[in-house]
């Protein structure tokens, strides 16, 4: 029989059980679905706030939502710059196009596919206000070189987290706590899931304040029926928060399952012929008519997703090969880089693209060759066993021993 591989898509790759159950019984027997008046997201809100040591956290509808709570906070002029990564879920370029914003790609490290801050700091210019980041399938960006370079210039520095919940940065403080505003997602492929909704996190009261107000129709409640800046509605519903609630308890265990079993493939693959460990220098020309396939860096990693890179190429082939071994892996993640999707061939906002008129993203030549032909991501889980690590690499040593 084969085996199967639990995914987030049914019951048995999800943390979903009787602590759900009785948190939206208690939610509806309580009459109260919406947040404004109920306890629910208030709460999810104050236990975020602990988890991550951050002065506030803020519930929203989803991690698109959230990500536009933090383009907002960040405060834009229309046609200001905001400098962000091509590989990512469009929910973090959509919030910039949002607040008629410029979103600038930059280049991203061929060895995990996060940002390049040399390319950042490349693009920075007199109308940049903002860099967003994403924790790339878990594993933590360059923070701190990403923060310097934000203080240096007055920036906003913002963490898209949504694929990093726990993720650590070098010296142990979470992802989301060391920009200016942290951005969570709690959609059903992530760590932990309520169906969708968002938080973010921030130590800075004026920043909470603008989110606040932005996912509540610019409405301070504390001041009557009035309304003081432009805002949408993006509040949780209290359903979701509760669930949230219950899964936030889990979390620990999630990424720890994670941990364990990433840890196990590490193991298992390094001493592949062919195999080089995360901080393994390639020998030029070593790798000559034979493939090479590059482990992940563990460190601070929470496992989103399992990432390998093939420098030369070969990650489609690779992924066909799991593939039909049953393996949940894909090569490239995207269909295109960010940079190169079709949007950007028409117009954004009805006939016009104002005030991104003649706007064409630059090329990211590393980005574009991580998704077309050298990375490849295998589906990872909480409830994965040391049969399921022990049949990818079993896969990938067939593959590497192929002539
Ligand atoms: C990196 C990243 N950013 C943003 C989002 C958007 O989050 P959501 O789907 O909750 O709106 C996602 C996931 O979907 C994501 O993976």
């Amino acid at each position: 029989m084969t085996l199967h591989f639990p995914n987030m898509a049914e019951p048995a790759g999800r943390t979903l059980g009787d602590e759900e159950v009785a948190a939206l019984e208690r939610v509806i027997r309580s009459g109260m679905l919406n947040s404004v008046w109920g306890t629910e997201a208030r709460s999810l809100e104050r236990e975020v706030g602990e988890l991550y040591g951050s002065r506030h956290a803020i519930a929203c509808s989803s991690g698109t939502a959230a990500l536009h709570l933090s383009v907002v906070a960040a405060a834009p002029d229309p046609g200001d710059e905001i400098i962000t990564t091509p590989i990512t879920d469009f929910g973090t370029v959509a919030p910039i196009l949002a607040q008629n914003a410029v979103p600038v790609f930059a280049d991203v490290d061929p060895s995990d596919g996060n940002l390049d801050p040399d390319s950042v700091a490349a693009l920075i210019g007199p109308r940049t206000r903002a860099i967003m980041a994403v924790h790339l399938f878990g594993a933590p960006a360059r923070i701190g070189a990403l923060r310097a370079l934000a203080d240096e210039h007055g920036l906003t520095l913002i963490e898209d987290c949504a694929q990093a919940w726990l993720t650590e940065l070098p010296g142990g403080a979470l992802a989301g706590t060391g920009g200016h505003v942290g951005t969570l997602s709690l959609q059903q492929w992530k760590h932990i899931t309520c169906g969708d909704g968002g938080l973010t996190v921030t130590d800075d009261d004026e920043l909470a304040r603008r989110m606040r107000l932005f996912a509540d129709k610019g409405w301070d409640r504390a001041a009557g029926r009035s309304h003081e800046s432009l805002g949408l509605n993006y509040r949780m519903t209290e359903l979701q928060a509760a669930v949230a609630r219950a899964q936030l308890a889990k979390l620990p265990g999630v990424v720890a399952a994670r941990r364990r079993t990433a840890v196990q493939l590490i193991e298992a693959l390094r001493d592949l012929d062919g195999v080089l460990d995360s901080g393994a220098h390639e020998v030029a020309g070593a790798g000559e008519g034979r493939r090479v396939i590059r482990l992940p860096r563990p460190d601070g990693h929470a496992w989103w997703l399992f990432p390998l890179v093939l420098p030369g190429g070969d990650a489609p082939e690779l992924a066909g090969h799991l593939s039909a071994a049953g393996i949940p892996a894909r090569s490239g993640y995207l269909q295109d880089p960010l940079n190169r999707a079709p949007l950007w061939r028409q117009p954004i906002y009805g006939t016009s693209s104002y005030p991104l008129d003649g706007y064409r993203p630059a090329a990211c030549p590393a980005a574009e060759r991580l998704v077309d032909s050298t990375l490849l991501v295998i589906d990872w889980n909480e409830h994965y066993t040391s049969e399921h690590v022990a049949a990818i690499a079993g896969a990938v040593r067939c593959y590497q021993a192929r002539p």
